[in-house]
Order: C-alpha cells, then structure tokens, then sequence
C-alpha cells in the first residue's frame, strides 16, 4: 500500500505526457473520418474508366468494404490503399491526411497529378509509399521525412522536380530507396545531390 502511495503519482507523470500525445493526435478521428477522406477522395477523380469508384464506393457499406481498401481489425480503421493500376485521373486531397492508421500506400498505374498536399506529412504510421508511374509535379517533399517508420519510397516515372530531400537521411528504416525510386537516370543524378549536401 505505502508502495502503491509512492509510485502511482510517479506513473501519472511518466504517462500523462505519453497519453496526451496520443490523444491529440488520434481522438478527433475515427472511421467517419476515414470515410470523409476517402470520399474527397473521389469526388477529385475526374476519370475512372471501369467505374470502380463510381459503383463500388457507396456510402450504404463500410469503407473497409470499397475496392482498393483494407481496415486493421483491431481499430477497424484504414491501414492500406491499394489503387495499383485502376487507371484513374484525378489530384490527391488534404483529406487523406487524416487516415491516421494508414501503413500501406500503393497507387502506382494511375494518372494522379498536382503536386502532394503538405496534410500527408500527418501519416506517421507510413511504411509503404508507392506513387510510381502517375504524373505528380512539384519538388519532391522535404516533409517525406516526417515518415519515420517508412521502408520503401518509389516514386518513378512521374514529374517530380529537384533533388531527393536530405531529410530522408533520417529515415533509419527506409530500405527501398535505390534505382527503382525515381528511375535509374535521374536516381544517380539525384544521388550525386544528396552526397554533395
Ligand atoms: C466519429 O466522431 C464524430 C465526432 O468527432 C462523431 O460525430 C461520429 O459519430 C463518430 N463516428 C463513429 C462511427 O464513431
Ligand atoms: C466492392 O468491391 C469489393 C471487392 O471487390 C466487393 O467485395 C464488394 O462486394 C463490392 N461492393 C459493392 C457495393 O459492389
Ligand atoms: C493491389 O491491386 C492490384 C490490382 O488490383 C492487385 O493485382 C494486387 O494483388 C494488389 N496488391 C495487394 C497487396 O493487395
Ligand atoms: C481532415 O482533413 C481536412 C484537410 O486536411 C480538414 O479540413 C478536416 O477538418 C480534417 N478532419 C476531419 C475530421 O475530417
Ligand atoms: C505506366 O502506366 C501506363 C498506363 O497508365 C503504361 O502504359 C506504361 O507502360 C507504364 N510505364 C511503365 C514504365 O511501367
Ligand atoms: C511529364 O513530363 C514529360 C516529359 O518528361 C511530359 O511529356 C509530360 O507532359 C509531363 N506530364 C505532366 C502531367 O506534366
């Protein structure tokens, strides 16, 4: 009893900050959140030549259910995208920041363009990024760097411009970032820049 007295306002200051962290970053979301994001989503596809999205995305079942989509099955929230070679048109929204439980990003076939919404820097749990053959533009984002658990960045065959930020340095587990990131040609190019930095 004397002992418990000693250590729970000891736990309290060593949780609380810990707690708080958390809640800030994931209680205002849920899967309605998801929903919503998923839905701008949509509404910014301008063609979608199978009409997946169009009849397959409705709104009477859950999202865990739409095409392309997988949930986690302890938070039932989104964890992974998989829009690999849908063949749609359309730019990526600020909304899709806030799936905050996505792992896996896969959109690689498509013809998404636009440059990439700053509000994806929120995706902490990232550790799969594929945006290969689309036509992104802009300068490839110094906030990529925020992904800290991310493993594998491809990028190739888009538009991207510059160099290949220093702040993916950091990413300690990053493995995949080789030739198939941007394509051979520009990765050497791109390589020489980080190593001059
Ligand atoms: C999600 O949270 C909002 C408020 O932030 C609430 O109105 C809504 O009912 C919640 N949805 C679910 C499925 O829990
Ligand atoms: C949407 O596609 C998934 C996966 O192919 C399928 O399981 C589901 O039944 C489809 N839903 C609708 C409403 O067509
Ligand atoms: C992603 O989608 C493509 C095309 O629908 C499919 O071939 C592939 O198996 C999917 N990958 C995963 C990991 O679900
Ligand atoms: C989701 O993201 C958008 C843009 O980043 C923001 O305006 C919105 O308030 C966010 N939250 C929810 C719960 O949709
Ligand atoms: C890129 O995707 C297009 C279809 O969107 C396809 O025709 C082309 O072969 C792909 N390029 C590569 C290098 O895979
Ligand atoms: C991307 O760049 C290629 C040339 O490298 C150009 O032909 C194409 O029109 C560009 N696409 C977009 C969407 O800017």
């Amino acid at each position: 009893m004397g002992k418990t007295g000693f250590l729970l306002p000891l736990l309290v200051v060593v949780l609380l900050p810990t707690f708080e962290a958390t809640l800030s970053a994931d209680s205002p979301t849920n899967i309605t959140t998801d929903q919503l994001a998923l839905l701008a989503l949509k509404s910014h596809v301008t063609h979608d030549p199978r009409n997946l999205l169009a009849t397959n995305w409705s709104t009477t079942t859950s999202v865990c259910n739409w095409i392309g989509v997988t949930c986690g099955s302890i938070h039932h929230r989104v964890t992974a995208l998989n829009f690999s070679g849908m063949g749609l048109t359309g730019t990526i929204q600020p909304h899709l920041g806030n799936l905050s439980f996505l792992a896996w990003l896969k959109i690689r076939y498509n013809n998404f363009h636009g440059p990439l919404p700053v509000d994806l820097a929120n995706l902490r749990r990232l550790k799969y990024l594929n945006f290969g053959n689309n036509s992104f533009s802009g300068e490839i984002p110094l906030w990529f760097g925020s992904f800290t658990k991310l493993q594998t960045l491809l990028l190739y065959e888009n538009n991207f411009t510059g160099v290949i930020p220093s702040t993916l340095q950091n990413l300690s587990k990053l493995e995949t970032l080789g030739n198939n990131t941007l394509g051979y040609a520009k990765f050497v190019k791109m390589l020489a820049s980080i190593l001059l930095l």
